[in-house]
């Protein structure tokens, strides 16, 4: 069994963590794995994304992280895409402001993770864009850090204070936590910068660097609005493929997985 928690995370906004979030979920569920998907942001894509209105939820991650409920409770069982999902919506804004007022806060989603962790094989965090009460919750409940990264003149920016905050948990409150790599999303080949930016940071991370590159792809970007991931909406898409192969790769560094035994039952793995 994996046993892993991994959280996408990456202050800046709008780089791919939500896109990354609920496909490499998917992509983990088409190969048979148990997900637990956690929504940790307010702005709540991830729920919306997974095919739940965040409007109707009556009990949420927020409730979660204010002790107000059991994990289990709060948590959907099955969505669509075949995950389970602890959803999010605009009432987390409150549990941010709830938890910075009272003191040693920031091991409330650890707690609650930990009373669940043995029903997945693989939690996955979806950040909100800030390093705040939020992101520190789910940097000391998770094993590693995937941060995606869109190769652009602005990318690198606030990387530096990324990876300090990393350090700064490492240090003190959750010493295992590692970046399990960068992850370059919303790629386009036949832009020059991108090219550049991408090969510094090859030079710069080497091979903390997924092999895999997300392309910039329509279908990813529609596929939200539907309320499903991308093996439900285009699974013969560029998208599809690029994620299906991200997990692929997170897998056969965790050295878990026998790749050429992966069963395809429901027909979405192609190759
Ligand atoms: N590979 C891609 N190709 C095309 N569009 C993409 C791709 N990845 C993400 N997008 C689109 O880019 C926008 C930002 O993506 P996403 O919401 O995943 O980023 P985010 O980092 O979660 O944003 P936020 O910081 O607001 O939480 C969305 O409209 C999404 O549909
Ligand atoms: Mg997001």
């Amino acid at each position: 069994m994996l046993n892993k928690i991994v959280a996408f995370a990456n202050q800046k906004g709008g780089v791919g963590k939500t896109t990354s979030s609920v496909n490499f979920s998917a992509a983990l569920v088409a190969l048979h794995y148990r997900v637990l998907l956690v929504d940790l942001d307010p702005q709540g894509n991830a729920t919306v994304g997974s095919g739940v209105n965040k409007e109707t939820i009556t009990a949420g991650v927020n409730e979660v992280l204010q002790e107000q409920i059991d994990i289990e409770k709060a948590i959907i069982s099955k969505t669509e895409a075949g995950y389970a999902l602890l959803p999010a919506n605009g009432d987390l804004t409150v549990a941010e402001v709830a938890l910075l007022r009272k003191p040693a806060q920031e091991s409330n989603l650890k707690k609650a993770l930990n009373s669940v962790r043995e029903n997945y094989d693989i939690i996955v965090i979806d950040c909100p864009p800030s390093l705040n009460m939020l992101t520190l919750n789910a940097f000391v409940a998770t094993d590693s850090v995937i941060i995606p990264l869109q190769c652009e003149f602005y990318a690198l920016e606030g990387l530096s204070a990324l990876m300090n905050t990393i350090d700064q948990v490492q240090r003190t409150l959750n010493p295992s936590l590692v970046i399990e790599g960068i992850v370059r999303t919303m790629y386009d080949p036949r832009n020059r910068l991108s090219t550049e930016i991408s090969a510094q940071l090859i030079v710069h991370f080497g091979t903390k660097i997924y092999q895999t590159v997300i392309p910039r792809n329509i279908r990813l970007a529609e596929a939200p609005s539907h309320g499903v991931s991308i093996f439900l909406y285009d699974r013969n898409s560029r998208g599809a493929d690029a994620y299906m192969a991200l997990a692929r790769e997170f897998l056969k560094y965790h050295k878990k997985m026998p790749l050429l035994e992966a069963v395809d039952a429901v027909g979405l793995i192609e190759n």
